[in-house]
């Protein structure tokens, strides 16, 4: 099937690199999608983009079982661009030579341009590029023009604009490179004439069009989490489809101070959706009386959540779709992309019933998370929903070690609130990953006023990271860390001590169950 949109494919060749060409391609306003290299020429013409990007890989051209491309795709005269691994193999396929590495080229280097480029036209005479290269290309290919060089890739820009073929053995898509964004529009806007249309309002008209056409004249459901994602899908579908849409969310009495509050206000007051607002904080707290095994806890906290939602979704006997707020990242993932490194075993809330008949509608599927962010503020979702940082499925349940009670979850809102309160006064909410207190099962002495304590420590915890897979430790400023503790001494009963947890992971996970 052709594209519906003009649509750029990015071929993945198994490195990091692809996902954020993706996303500076639609940072251009132009709509992208991750192919496997091993597509054929057959599906590329059927499908018809608008134009393609060959990304960087792991490994050199030369090695036994490198990642090729079909090379017949270079025959359809659709615009390509090489880029890193993509440019040695544009010179290789098409009769070029790539010589083998010495010391290879990594960081910032000099560019320095040779003559007239298509590509580079506009550009200045020499800028800072960043490089990741073993080998590199030693002879273009027959028909193709040199356009620039660097120390140690004396052909660093090719370009044959006859066929329609760019390559630059550097990355533009880093953001230390100079001009990196303007190359990348030169070649979509100008080289491969496509227009700057996949704008948030074109997003959105596309998605509501969708959603309607899949949904028709049934009723949908969607469970709220509090989280960004499930907020952005509710708000999209009920714009789709109004009231044909009821929304559940179930307070687990695990959630974070005012969360639950927020949510009913956002989505039943302001936003006018349908809502069942579902209270099982007492069944949860039943269930999780004695049990200390975060494992368990986790188990326990998965399950009592089927069942409540199970139980107040089965009166929308008449629903026939489950909305769900799975982004793109999630797709590529489960999708298992060719030679791509380990995929992040899902531990949501439990998963929902496996005899469930819903059907899925999950109208973020081709989005990125940044993508979700921005449709969630021009829906007109607020910035604390919008902004907010991920929460695990179970909740505070996991960041209360031992038994969970009410008294001990009380204690950790509060505390919690003050942290992400004291983070955003400091201005660093958009660059730590989450930032959170956790109540640890001990207590400890201290003194305040003339009174001996023995209480409970809070444990800060702040982690950066771009996917928490990894994530180090944040370096908070110790004035911010000290308003923090004092803060949390002094307002939360039963807390006389505080911890800031310098473990990065690995070796320590990001929550502490
Ligand atoms: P860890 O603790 O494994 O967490 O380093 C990685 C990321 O996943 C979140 N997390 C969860 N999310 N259900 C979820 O939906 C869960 O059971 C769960 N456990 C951890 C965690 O907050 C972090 O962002």
């Amino acid at each position: 099937m052709r594209e519906k949109r003009p649509t750029v494919f990015v071929v993945d060749f198994g490195a990091q690199y692809a996902q954020l060409i993706a996303r500076r391609v639609r940072e251009a306003n132009v709509f992208s999608e991750i192919v496997s290299h091993r597509i054929s020429a057959d599906e590329v013409a059927r499908r018809a983009p608008a134009a393609i990007i060959l990304s960087g890989g792991p490994k050199s051209v030369h090695v036994d079982g490198a990642p090729s491309l079909d090379p017949h795709i270079y025959e359809l005269g659709i615009p390509i661009l090489g880029i890193c691994y993509g440019c040695q193999l544009v010179a290789q396929q098409l009769g070029g030579t790539v010589a083998r590495g010495e010391k290879g080229e990594y960081g910032r280097t000099r560019l320095q341009r040779l003559g007239g480029s298509d590509l580079l036209d506009g550009l200045p005479a020499t800028f800072d590029v960043w490089m990741s290269h073993f080998d590199a290309v030693s002879v273009a290919p027959a028909g193709f023009r040199v356009a620039a060089s660097t120390t140690d890739a004396p052909v660093a820009v090719l370009e044959n604009s006859t066929r329609k073929i760019w390559a630059v053995q550097y990355h533009p898509e880093v953001m230390h490179t100079e001009h990196g964004q303007t190359l990348l529009r030169r070649f979509l806007h100008d080289l491969a004439a496509i227009p700057a249309e996949w704008t948030m309002q074109s997003i959105i008209e596309t998605q509501v069009a969708a959603v309607r056409e899949q949904v028709g004249n049934e009723r949908a459901i969607c469970g709220l989490s509090g989280g960004v994602d499930s907020a952005v899908a509710a708000a999209l579908v009920h714009k789709a489809i109004g009231s044909r849409l009821t929304c559940v969310y179930v307070d687990t009495g695990l959630m974070r101070k005012n969360e639950s509050d927020q949510v009913v206000e956002t989505f039943k007051r302001n936003m006018g959706i349908e809502l069942v607002h579902v209270d099982a904080a007492d069944e949860f707290f039943d269930k999780l009386r004695g049990v200390v095994d975060p494992e368990a806890k986790r188990k326990i906290i998965g399950e009592t959540f089927v069942r409540v939602f199970e139980r107040h979704t089965g009166g929308i006997s008449d629903a026939k779709f489950l909305v769900q707020g799975t982004l793109y990242p999630d797709v590529i993932e489960s999708g298992g992309r060719d030679g791509a490194a380990t995929i992040k075993s899902h531990h949501n809330v439990g998963g929902l019933p496996d005899d469930m008949t819903l059907e899925l509608c999950e109208p973020l599927r081709d989005l990125f998370k940044d993508e979700v962010r921005s449709m969630g503020s021009t829906l007109g979702l607020p910035d604390e929903i919008v902004w907010r940082q991920p929460f695990p499925g179970p909740g505070l349940g996991v960041r209360i070690i031992g038994e969970v009670t009410r008294d001990k979850v009380a204690i950790l809102q509060e505390a919690d609130a003050i942290v992400r309160e004291e983070l955003r006064l400091a201005g660093l909410e958009r660059d730590i990953w989450q930032a959170f207190a956790v109540l640890a099962d001990i207590r400890s002495v201290g003194v305040m006023g003339d009174e001996r304590t023995y209480a409970r420590p809070i444990i800060i915890r702040a982690v950066t990271s771009d996917d928490a897979m990894t994530a180090d430790w944040a370096r908070l400023p110790h004035e911010l860390l000290a308003r923090m503790s004092s803060r949390i001494v002094n307002e939360v009963d039963g807390v006389n001590r505080v911890a800031y947890d310098i473990t990065s992971k690995p070796p320590g996970t990001i929550e502490w169950e």
